[in-house]
């Protein structure tokens, strides 16, 4: 299966992927983690999309579209999972024209409705595994040790865009660029909707559920 799921800055694309990919065998790819990744390697890439990062704004789409369209290309990429692109048309459009050059297809978009003032206090109290990228909070999802992951006991932090300010930005960016692309997906018979606010297991099950058919 070849699926993105989509959602503003914390839906839960990153909680529901970590059990999606495990379910589905799929290839969790995540350019926000390839982001943080690169930043944590000190690379020049890293080091720039840090700017962008920080203050809520999108990485150009040139640099996310390369590091995609080469991601696909390995070998573990014939079933993935894309978290958090595309998120402009640009980037919708470059990956269509990707996807063709490999003669492959979407198999569908999972998207994941929460009004957005839920969103803020989903994110300034989000904290993140250092080790395997798990998202935790710090009222919603506690750890079963305070400041460890349950899955492989790595620290947990705060991460530096989990800000009020760079959060507003981001969610104003998500809804000026990344919306459209509902409808675009949409009219390609490809959208899922799913109601993202509610318990997180549920949230699963209705992603599931909705899959199978
Ligand atoms: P990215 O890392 O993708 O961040 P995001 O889109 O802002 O999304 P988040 O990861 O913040 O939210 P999520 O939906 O994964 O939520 P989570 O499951 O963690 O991107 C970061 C930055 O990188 C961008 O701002 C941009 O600069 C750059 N970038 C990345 N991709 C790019 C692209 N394609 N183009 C250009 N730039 C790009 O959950 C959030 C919190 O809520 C957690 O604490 C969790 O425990 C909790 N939670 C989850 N579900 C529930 C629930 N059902 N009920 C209650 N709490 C819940
Ligand atoms: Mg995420
Ligand atoms: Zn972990």
């Amino acid at each position: 299966m070849k699926l993105l799921i989509m959602g503003p800055p914390g839906a839960g694309k990153g909680t529901q992927a970590e059990v999606m990919v495990k379910e589905l065998n799929l290839t969790h790819i995540s350019t926000g983690d390839m982001f943080r990744a690169a930043i944590k390697e000190g690379t020049e890439m890293g080091r720039k999309a840090k700017e962008y990062m920080d203050q809520g704004a999108l990485v150009p789409d040139e640099v996310v579209v390369g590091m995609v369209k080469e991601r696909l290309s390995k070998p573990d990429c014939d079933s993935f999972l894309l978290d958090g692109f595309p998120r402009t048309l640009d980037q919708a459009q470059a990956l269509d024209a990707t996807l063709t050059e490999m003669g492959i297809k979407l198999d569908g978009v999972v998207n994941i409705a929460v009004p957005r003032e839920k969103l803020m206090a989903r994110l300034t109290g989000r904290r993140v595994c250092k080790g395997c990228g798990a998202s935790y909070h710090v009222i919603f999802n506690l750890p079963q040790v305070e400041g460890k992951c349950n899955s492989c006991d790595g620290e947990l932090y705060q991460r530096s865009d989990d800000n009020e300010v760079a959060v507003g930005n981001r969610l104003d960016v998500y809804e000026a660029q990344t919306q459209p692309l509902i409808d675009y997906y949409n009219e390609q018979g490809l959208l899922f909707n799913i109601n993202g606010d509610q318990e997180i297991k549920n949230v699963l099950v209705d992603i599931l559920a909705a899959l199978k058919k």
